[in-house]
C-alpha cells in the first residue's frame, strides 16, 4: 500500500494503541512521521509498544484504565508534557466477548459499556482542552455491531451505538472549535483479539469470510491505519460527524460469523 501522508511535527495519540488495529494504527502514525503516544491499561503492553514505536520514531507508552477518567486525565497531560498539543486521537479500548443476554451479569454488561462507551467519553472529554487549537482530529473506533444486532453480543452492540452517536454530537458540539470527530467502524480484521473471540478459527472462519465479505478476504490492520490516517490529515479537513465503515463491503453481515464462533465457544460452557 503506497499512499503517502505526512504527518511530521504532529502527535497522535492512541488509546488502547498497544494491540490489534489500534497498534497498527499507532505504527502508521509513527511511520508517517508523528510523535506516538498509546495508552492500555496493561504495563506489558505498554512497554512492548513503546519499544516498537520508538524504533520508528518518538514513542511514549503510558499506563491508564479508560474506566478511571482521573487516570486518563493524567496520561493526556503526561502525553501533552512529552510531545505537546494533540493533532489527532484516537479512542479505540475495547472489550468484548460471547454471551447469551440471559446469562449475561449486569456487571459483564456494563464492563463493555464502561470501556467502549463511558471510557470514549472520558477520552474525548478530557481530551479537549489539549486538542491543537483549531485544527485537531478525533477518531472513535466503532464497530459493525453499532448498526447491526448480533446474538450473544447485546453488551457490544449496546455500547457501540452509543459511540456513533457520541461521535455524531461532539461533531456538533466542537466543530466550531475546529475539532473534527468521526469513527471508523472496521470488519474483520485478521490476527486481532476481537476476531480470535468472535469468528470460528482456520478453514471455518475463513471460509464464511469470504460468503460474507464481497471483496473476499479479511481486513488487516493497514487497512483500517490508512483509513484513520487519512482521518486524521487534512485530506479529510471538511470531514467531520461521519462513521466510515472499512469492512471490505460486508455492510455489516457478519451475524453468521459470530453465530458459528458462539456455536462451538459457548457449547464448551
Ligand atoms: C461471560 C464474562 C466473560 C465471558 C468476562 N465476563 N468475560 N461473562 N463470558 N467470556 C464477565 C465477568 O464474569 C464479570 O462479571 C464481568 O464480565 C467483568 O469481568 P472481569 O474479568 O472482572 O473484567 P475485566 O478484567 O475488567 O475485563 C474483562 C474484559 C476483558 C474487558 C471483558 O476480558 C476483555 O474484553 N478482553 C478482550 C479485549 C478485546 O477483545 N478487545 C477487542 C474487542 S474487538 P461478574 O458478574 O462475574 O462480576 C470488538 C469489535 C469486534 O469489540 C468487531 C468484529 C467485527
Amino acid at each position: 500500500m503506497n499512499v503517502q501522508f505526512d504527518f511530521s511535527s504532529r502527535h497522535a495519540m492512541v488509546f488502547g494503541g498497544t494491540t490489534g488495529i489500534n497498534l497498527g494504527i499507532a505504527q502508521a502514525y509513527a511511520r508517517a512521521g508523528a510523535r506516538v503516544t498509546v495508552v492500555s491499561r496493561k504495563q506489558a503492553n505498554v512497554d512492548a509498544a513503546a519499544a516498537t514505536l520508538s524504533a520508528l520514531g518518538l514513542g511514549l507508552g503510558l499506563v491508564a484504565d479508560v474506566r478511571d477518567e482521573q487516570a486518563v486525565a493524567a496520561a493526556l497531560a503526561q502525553a501533552v508534557a512529552a510531545h505537546g498539543p494533540i493533532d489527532v486521537l484516537v479512542s479505540g479500548a475495547a472489550g468484548n466477548f460471547l454471551a447469551p443476554a440471559a446469562q449475561m451479569s449486569a456487571n459483564a454488561f456494563k464492563v463493555v459499556v464502561d470501556i467502549d462507551l463511558l471510557g470514549s467519553f472520558h477520552v474525548a472529554r478530557q481530551a479537549l482542552q489539549h486538542l491543537r487549537q483549531g485544527a485537531a482530529s478525533l477518531i472513535f473506533i466503532s464497530a459493525p455491531q453499532s448498526t447491526v444486532p448480533m446474538a450473544y453480543q447485546a453488551h457490544v452492540c449496546a455500547a457501540k451505538a452509543g459511540v456513533d452517536q457520541l461521535a455524531r454530537v461532539l461533531a456538533l458540539e466542537w466543530g466550531a472549535l475546529g475539532v473534527r470527530v468521526n469513527a471508523i467502524s472496521p470488519g474483520p480484521i485478521e490476527g486481532t483479539e476481537g476476531m480470535r473471540r468472535l469468528a470460528p478459527q482456520g478453514e471455518e472462519g475463513a471460509a464464511l469470510v469470504r460468503q460474507m465479505v464481497p471483496l473476499g478476504r479479511m481486513g488487516t490492520t493497514d487497512d483500517i491505519a490508512q483509513l484513520a490516517m487519512f482521518l486524521g490529515s487534512d485530506a479529510a479537513g471538511y470531514i467531520s460527524g461521519a462513521v466510515i465503515a472499512c469492512d471490505g463491503g460486508a455492510q455489516g453481515q457478519l451475524s453468521p460469523m459470530i453465530l458459528a464462533a458462539a456455536d462451538g465457544a459457548l457449547k464448551k460452557t
